[in-house]
């Protein structure tokens, strides 16, 4: 499919024809300014009827041009991508990233059986999550003919729980310790989770009584060492420090039990650009892990990541329409609203995380610095923090606008609140709109409210 998509670009090229399709992967303007995703006019989407707004509209194309860029990084170290489904759990987006070879990293039993129906082998799969259910640890320990590549233990209590549960299958729990590294990831606070304070993981000190318990349980093996400090990381320093951590105590753990570890698993969080800029790669990371396990002779031992928003934040965006503009002098100075018909329940992070996404106009370029009008721009949520903050937007009215760098973390963490519905997803591929997902809309969730 990426192949044909390339032909096409290609061939549109090459006869003059007008282009279906750019060059370009993800988000691009044409000449006259109106914003494309993979090539495909956004603005012609929306006017064709194609997208009823608000809208999540994906890349698939960039998607596996992401993941491919990411595993070139690895060369030729053993290695295995274990996406991060929570940043986008769509199907279209796990099976791209299934033929790209990578796995996935999931959090909930629900997770984990997505990732299997969409054709990910259990054998690919790990499944972190600080508490895990009874019935989520048994679809793990159930799934294909030896469970999947292993549970994260997140806590030393989750030991003997796994054990037990192993135990009454009569399965065997192929497990791996996520270690807490204690390092305060340079990242937004509420997605640090490496620190101390974290409930994420096995604390270093710990990991003594943890190599306890799991020698006082005898259907479970210790397959792997894994981390994850953080999220949205736009320097390589502190996943780089954790990742030295994890290779130190990973030496401790293979004498203390005396079995060799599989893998070693760094965990996610490589940032991306959201428009202040992101000077390294998902490929810059892998490359530090490579040089990492080579100066620790470990170049035999299997590397596993874990990256979510790298793969899909900047392949989708969130397309929203103009519902009205609002003007008031509260104090004498102007203000102006731009009220959209997309709100917090459609994209948390901004209320949430204080996230910034720029917005910008569908069919023009945003005004150049100095030029337009500040707009704060908010959705229709009956909350104060349904607020996108404050964009420049042209002196005339903007029908539609565009919300940059949405694939990840935008429509996994959406909700019906106020009784909007979910918005609709969009999947293009070689130019063309390949797959939607049309959630249930407001009248169903009428009638399952109201029902007695
Ligand atoms: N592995 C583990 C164990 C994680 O906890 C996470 C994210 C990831 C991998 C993937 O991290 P990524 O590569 O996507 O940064 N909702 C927040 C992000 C929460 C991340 C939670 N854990 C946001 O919108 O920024």
């Amino acid at each position: 499919m990426a192949r044909a998509a390339t032909d096409r670009r290609e061939a549109n090229a090459a006869t003059g024809a007008e282009p279906l399709v750019s060059s370009t992967f993800g988000f691009s303007r044409d000449a006259s300014g109106a914003a494309l995703l993979g090539g495909v006019s956004l603005s012609k989407l929306v006017r064709d009827g194609a997208v009823a707004t608000p809208s999540y509209v994906y890349d698939l194309d960039a998607v596996r041009d992401a993941a491919r860029r990411l595993r070139a990084g690895f060369g030729s170290q053993r290695h295995l991508v274990c996406y991060a489904v929570k940043a986008n759990s769509a199907g279209p987006i796990l099976r791209a990233l299934r033929g790209e070879g990578c796995g996935a990293d999931v959090v909930s039993g629900a997770e984990l059986a997505l990732a299997l129906e969409c054709g990910i082998g259990p054998e690919e799969v790990v499944y972190s999550g600080v508490a895990k259910r009874d019935d989520e640890i048994d679809v793990a320990l159930r799934s294909g003919d030896r469970g999947i590549l292993a549970i994260q233990i997140e806590s030393i209590e989750e030991i003997p729980r796994v054990e037990a549960r192993a135990k009454r299958l009569g399965k065997r729990a192929r497990v791996s310790v996520r270690i807490n590294p204690g390092v305060e990831a340079d990242t937004h606070a509420h997605i640090a989770t490496g620190h101390d304070e974290a409930k994420f993981g096995v604390p270093k000190a710990d990991l003594e009584h943890a190599i306890d318990a799991l020698h006082n349980a005898p259907n479970v093996d210790l397959v792997g060492i894994s981390s994850h400090v953080g999220s949205q990381l736009t320097a390589v320093t502190d996943y780089v420090a954790a990742a030295k951590v994890v290779l130190q105590l990973a030496t401790v753990v293979e004498t203390a039990l005396a079995r060799t570890l599989e893998f070693l698993d760094f965990g996610g969080g490589f940032g991306i650009d959201y428009g202040a800029g992101c000077p390294v790669s998902p490929a810059d990371f892998a490359a530090r892990l490579v040089e990492l396990v080579a100066n620790a002779h470990r170049q035999d031992t299997r590397v596993l990541c874990e990256p979510g928003r790298a793969l899909v934040a900047p392949f989708g965006v969130l397309v929203a329409t103009t519902i009205m503009e609002k003007r008031a002098r509260p104090t004498g100075a102007m203000r102006e609203w731009l009220m959209i018909d997309a709100g917090m329940n459609d994209l948390l992070r901004p209320a949430l995380y204080g996230a910034r996404h720029r917005i910008e106009p569908l069919d023009a370029l945003p005004p150049a610095s100095g030029q337009g009008r500040a707009m704060r721009v908010v959705g229709p949520v009956c909350e104060s923090s349904d607020d996108f903050g404050e964009h420049t937007m042209p002196l005339e009215p903007v029908s539609h606008v565009v919300i940059r760098d949405a694939g990840a973390y935008g429509f996994t963490m959406a909700s019906e609140y106020n009784g909007r519905a979910l918005p609709t997803e969009i999947f293009l591929e070689g130019g063309n709109v390949a797959a939607r997902i049309e959630p249930r809309r407001a009248a169903a969730w009428i009638k399952e409210r109201a029902a007695l």
